[in-house]
């Protein structure tokens, strides 16, 4: 059988982890966070010194590639915290994938086309099991070419950065708006240029830029939109 496959691609900070959680708990879906899984390989990758915090050094892709696959990757539903754990080699993975400087490690892994390779039935499984919500780059232009829905969720590089400088004060950190947006900008455009499942739109998808829109409004435009499909 095939489920219903509703994809939510666009740049970090747009809002899409919001919105795909909240369509994935109203319509009972599985969700699939792509961007954990890239995080996770550049995550290892550091830690293995494949690579550095010098963005412009060289990286080993048949070294990172083989660290990838062996690597044994499970989504696991969490019941208690309503969310989806991601368990490496038995271990799960918590919040330490999900900072800027792993974002920055994820983004430069992710350009090596057999390293996607290596992660594309993973992700096309979640669609044999149920219903699903999956975020990311390409889901809709390539893990998913044929899903029922998809939006790009984008906003612009000065809205995401307030966002971001937003969530960090209530945390209680410092934050510094110009180096926010300049990192920002800098994965974007590494995440947009590269030649493999760069992140843009799929020729089906409703464009949707949430620089003016909160996130109720934008679950709401994304709800609409799916109720339009079908
Ligand atoms: O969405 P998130 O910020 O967690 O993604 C981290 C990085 O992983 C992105 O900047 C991108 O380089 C990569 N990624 C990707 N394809 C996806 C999801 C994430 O290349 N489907």
């Amino acid at each position: 059988a095939r489920y219903p496959v509703i994809c939510i691609d666009g740049p970090s900070g747009a809002g899409k982890g919001t919105v795909t959680w909240r369509l994935a708990q109203v319509l009972g879906y599985q969700l699939l966070d792509s961007g954990a899984l890239y995080r996770i390989v550049g995550l290892k990758a550091f830690e293995a010194g494949l690579i550095t915090t010098d963005a412009s050094q060289p990286i080993d892709e048949s070294a990172v590639l083989a660290l990838t696959k062996s690597l044994k990757i499970a989504f696991v539903p969490n019941n208690e915290s309503g969310r989806v754990d991601i368990i490496v080699n038995g271990q799960a993975v918590g919040d330490q994938v999900r900072n800027e400087t792993v974002g920055g490690y994820a983004s430069q892994i992710a350009v090596f086309p057999k390293v996607r390779e290596a992660l594309l039935t993973l992700q096309q499984d979640m669609a044999t099991r149920s219903g699903l919500v999956a975020d990311g780059r390409d889901m809709g232009t390539v893990v998913f070419p044929d899903a029922d829905v998809k939006v790009y969720l984008t906003a612009s590089a000065e809205a995401r950065a307030e966002r971001r400088v937003t969530q960090l004060v209530n945390a209680g950190q410092a934050a510094d708006f110009d180096s926010i947006l300049a990192t920002i900008k800098e994965r974007d455009d590494r995440d947009e240029n590269r030649s493999t499942a760069p992140s843009k739109p799929a020729a089906d998808a409703l464009l949707l830029d949430s620089s003016m829109l909160d996130a109720d409004a934008v679950y709401e435009q994304v709800k609409r939109h799916c109720q339009e499909q079908g």
